[in-house]
């Protein structure tokens, strides 16, 4: 089974990229509805409508709201239910879920974790020294050809397995909390 970081940023795409078109990603295996709102942020949402899980890329986009293309529910940018066709109540269950999103470095972000945790302070500064595809080549023929002597290791090359660990330590910490939740419904009915 594939074990994903929730609590974590999430690359998108460019910003530049977004427009008002609605467009589904997805990202952790979950499928997101995203686009430019009217004033400029990106929207990130739940990408199946909570009725009967029509995908709301296919929906329409009214202002800043997506109306779902198949019986019409509508939600706005917080994920919230706007309208419901053929009655007057919007029932509580009636909502999507409203990813955090984040440009920076002119890089859409998206938060798949617990809202209150997104920060997008956590967003990493770009590399000082980028390991572009030309250096990876050069090196990699190097190694393949004949060496007198091994090659040296320094302190930076324990990062990846620091991260490594990190990240192994940040999905057992999730996967614990997870077993402490209660399980979910399959089916919520409401009139
Ligand atoms: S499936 Fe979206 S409103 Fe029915």
């Amino acid at each position: 089974m594939i074990q994903f970081i929730k609590n974590a940023w999430y690359v998108a795409g460019f910003t530049r990229e977004f427009d008002e078109q609605l467009r589904r990603f997805t990202i952790l295996d979950e499928h997101i509805v995203m686009f430019r709102r009217s004033d400029g942020q990106i929207a990130a949402l739940d990408g199946r409508c909570p009725h009967r899980l029509l995908p709301l890329s296919k929906g329409k986009r009214i202002g800043d709201t997506v109306q779902c293309g198949y019986h019409g529910l509508t939600f706005d940018c917080s994920g919230k239910c706007t309208r419901v066709p053929g009655q007057d109540n919007l029932p509580a269950s009636a909502y999507v879920h409203a990813y955090p999103t984040h440009s920076r470095h002119g890089i859409t972000w998206v938060w798949m974790g617990d809202v209150d945790k997104a920060d997008p302070g956590q967003i990493f500064d770009l590399p000082e020294f980028a390991e572009d595809k030309e250096i990876l080549e050069a090196v990699q023929e190097e190694e393949a050809r004949p060496q007198k002597r091994r090659p040296i290791r320094i302190a930076i090359d324990k990062a990846p397995l620091v991260y490594r660990k990190r990240i192994n330590d940040l999905l057992e910490l999730e996967r614990t909390e997870d077993l402490a939740s209660d399980p979910s419904p399959a089916f919520v009915y409401h009139d």
